[in-house]
C-alpha cells in the first residue's frame, strides 16, 4: 500500500482508477482531474484511453482519461480505486483485479446506491482498506458520449469497519475535497447510507414506473402520497437498523431538496428502465423489504413497488 509518507510528500502516487464508465465514474472522472488528480479508468474494453464530453451550466468540456483493460495483469500502483459500477455489477467488476488490489492493499470506495455492497466485496477483500462515498450529484447521458451534470449534491465518505487507518481516511477525504464539490468526512455513514436509501426508494422507484424526470414528483400530489407511505414504513426498518430515532418529516424533506437540486435529471433506475437494462431494485427497495422481514415488520407499500420495479431486464 503506498504510505502516508508517500502520499503527503506528494510522489508520483496521485492516480486513482475508476471502475464504471457510468455517468457516475465520468462525473467523479471529470472533478478528480480538476483536482489535478490522474485517472485511470479500467474497463472491460482494450483501448488505452476513453473520452467523453461534459456539459455543465451549458458550457461543454472534454474529458479525456488513460484506460486499460482491468483483466491486465499490470495494474499501476494507484492511490485509491473508485467503484462505480451498478451495484449488482460490482463483485464480478472486482475479480479480474481482485489480486492486484489485495497485493498493494489499495483502498476501495464503493459508490453506488443501496445497501449490501459492502458485505460482497468485504467477502472477496477481508483485509481491504473500503470506504463509501455516498453522494446525491445529479448527472444524466444527453446523448451516447454527452454527459449532462445537473446538480452538485451533498457526498459523505465514511466507513462502515475499521479496516482505514484515520490518516489515510484523511488523505483520501482531502483529495475529494479539493474537486470542490461539497463533501463531508461522517463517522455514521450507515445513517447517510440509510437516508439516501429512503431518498431512492421514493424518487427512483416513482420516475422509473412513470419515466419522468424528478422534478416532475415535485408538484405532483400523488408522488407525495406515495412518498409518505415509503418514508413511514422505511422509518420504521431505518430506526431498528441504526437504533436511534428518526424522523418521517426530516427524510421527507430531504427527499424534496434531492428532487429539487436534481429536478432535471433521469433518476438512475428511470434511466435503467429507459435503456432496457437491470435496475438496482434489490439493494434498494428490496434491501429495505428484507431488513422488514428479518424485523417482523410489515412494508406493504414498499413490496409492491420491488415486485412492480422487476422489469423483464432484471431476471437475467
Ligand atoms: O439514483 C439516482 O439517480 C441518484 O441517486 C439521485 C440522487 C436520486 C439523483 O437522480
Amino acid at each position: 500500500m503506498a504510505s502516508t509518507s508517500q502520499i503527503e510528500n506528494g510522489s508520483n502516487l496521485t492516480k486513482w482508477g475508476i471502475l464504471g464508465a457510468g455517468a457516475m465514474g465520468w462525473l467523479w472522472t471529470y472533478y478528480l482531474q480538476r483536482a489535478k488528480i490522474d485517472t485511470l479508468l479500467l474497463q472491460r474494453q482494450n483501448t488505452s484511453y476513453r473520452e467523453c464530453i461534459i456539459q455543465k451550466d451549458n458550457i461543454f468540456e472534454n474529458c479525456r482519461t488513460s484506460a486499460m483493460k482491468s483483466d491486465n495483469p499490470s495494474l499501476p500502483t494507484i492511490e485509491a480505486l473508485i467503484v462505480s459500477t451498478k451495484a449488482y455489477s460490482v463483485k464480478n467488476a472486482l475479480l479480474p483485479i481482485q489480486e492486484g488490489l489485495i497485493s498493494k492493499q489499495t483502498p476501495i470506495i464503493l459508490l453506488q446506491n443501496g445497501l449490501g455492497v459492502f458485505e460482497e466485496v468485504r467477502e472477496l477483500f477481508p483485509k481491504q482498506p473500503i470506504l463509501i462515498l455516498s453522494t446525491s450529484n445529479g448527472a444524466y447521458w444527453q446523448e451516447s458520449e454527452l454527459l449532462k451534470i445537473t446538480g452538485s449534491g451533498s457526498s459523505y465518505l465514511g466507513t462502515l469497519d475499521n479496516s482505514v487507518p484515520k490518516p489515510l481516511k484523511n488523505i483520501l477525504f482531502n483529495r475529494l475535497k479539493a474537486t470542490g464539490l461539497p463533501i463531508s468526512l461522517t463517522d455514521n455513514i450507515l445513517k447517510k447510507l440509510w437516508e439516501k436509501l429512503l431518498v431512492n426508494c421514493s424518487i427512483n422507484s416513482i420516475s422509473a414506473l412513470w419515466l419522468c424526470r424528478n422534478g416532475d414528483l415535485l408538484d405532483n400530489p400523488n408522488s407525495k402520497e406515495i412518498w409518505k407511505r415509503i418514508v413511514l414504513e422505511g422509518v420504521e426498518v431505518m430506526r431498528q437498523e441504526l437504533h436511534q430515532e428518526v424522523e418521517p418529516s426530516e427524510i421527507l424533506s430531504l427527499i424534496d431538496q434531492v428532487a429539487y437540486k436534481t429536478s432535471a435529471n433521469y433518476s438512475s433506475m428511470c434511466e435503467d428502465r429507459r435503456k432496457n437494462r437491470p435496475n438496482e431494485v434489490d439493494y434498494i427497495l428490496g434491501y429495505v423489504v428484507r431488513k422488514a422481514y428479518q424485523q417482523h415488520l410489515s412494508v406493504p407499500t414498499l413490496e409492491t413497488l420491488a415486485d412492480l420495479l422487476k422489469f423483464p431486464e432484471n431476471s437475467s
